[in-house]
């Protein structure tokens, strides 16, 4: 028997990167997997290359696409209970230079998305009684990210909805989300791009490393699972300790400590 034998699973944004390794996780312990995205080919193909999984053309902005997405899973897995809300976009430039469109994109697609599959898919769990959700959200919604002022507000958002669903809908459903740091996917592949610009964040990383959507897919797995029974409102960051160095002390801490141990 495996963790999630017969539970049908959504993952938004599933065709790539940590969705596609979190929707490869999920059915490799018997999820159901539909591997949902805008990217309806991607889709179709991730979930032809992994067992007991479908591929639903669906963009998270669509209200009348995601009830059909939900219907679809109900009708064709008879289970709803896990929901991996995870479709996300990205962008940087200044504050003052976001225009609307901007705006509402970046809010529509990583907050409002999170929140319109969470009303479509929690009375399906309510009624099953039981039920897991795991939003992705970022470090940057933690600690605001220069450029990213939409984003790093979408993402704080969706930490606030995560709070507000634990509160509602225990005891039978659990909702966390993780906050990932500088994770390799082709979200970041500008900056891996720029070696004098990835190579000082890379180092700055406690664990030294980019994260691999695996690393993501893995405590996104362990949130969905009984191994999290009393986990819930939670945002667990996966960042190999990228948050912790402080801001000009880290370095010239390191530079003294240096300094007074070859003086003996
Ligand atoms: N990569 C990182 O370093 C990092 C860090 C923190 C948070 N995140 C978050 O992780 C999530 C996944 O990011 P990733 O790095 O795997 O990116 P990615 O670009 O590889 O994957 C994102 C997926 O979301 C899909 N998508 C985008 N808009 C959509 C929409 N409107 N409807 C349906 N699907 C849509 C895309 O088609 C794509 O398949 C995002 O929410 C992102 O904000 C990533």
């Amino acid at each position: 028997m495996s963790e999630f034998d017969g539970r049908g699973a959504i993952v938004t944004g599933g065709a790539s990167g940590i969705g596609a390794a979190t929707a490869a996780r999920l059915a490799a312990e018997g999820a159901l997997v539909a591997v949902v995205d805008r990217d309806a080919a991607g889709a179709f193909a991730l979930a032809e290359s992994i067992p007991n999984a479908i591929g639903i053309d669906c963009d998270v902005r669509d209200t009348a696409q995601i009830d059909a997405t939900v219907a679809q899973v109900v009708a064709e897995f008879g289970d709803c209970s896990l929901l991996v809300n995870n479709a996300g976009v990205g962008d940087l430039r200044p504050m003052h230079t976001v225009d609307d469109n901007l705006w509402h994109r970046l809010l529509d697609v990583n907050l409002t998305g999170t929140f319109s599959m969470m009303r479509a898919v929690l009375p399906h769990m309510l009624a099953a009684q039981r039920g897991a959700i795991v939003n992705n959200a970022s470090l940057s919604g933690l600690a605001p990210t220069r450029n990213e002022a939409a984003y790093s507000a979408a993402k704080a958002g969706v930490i606030a909805l995560t709070k507000s669903g634990a509160l509602e809908y225990g005891p039978h459903v659990r909702v966390n989300c993780v906050a990932p740091g500088f994770i390799s996917t082709p979200l970041t592949i500008a900056f891996q791009q720029m070696p004098d610009t990835f190579e000082p964040i890379r180092d700055s990383i406690p664990l030294q490393r980019m994260g691999t959507a695996e690393d993501v897919a893995e405590v996104i797995a362990f949130l969905c699972s009984e191994r999290a029974a009393y986990v819930t409102g939670q945002t667990l960051i996966v960042d190999g300790g990228l948050g912790l160095p402080q801001a000009g002390t880290d370095a010239a801490l390191a530079a003294l400590f240096a300094k007074f141990s070859a003086q003996g």
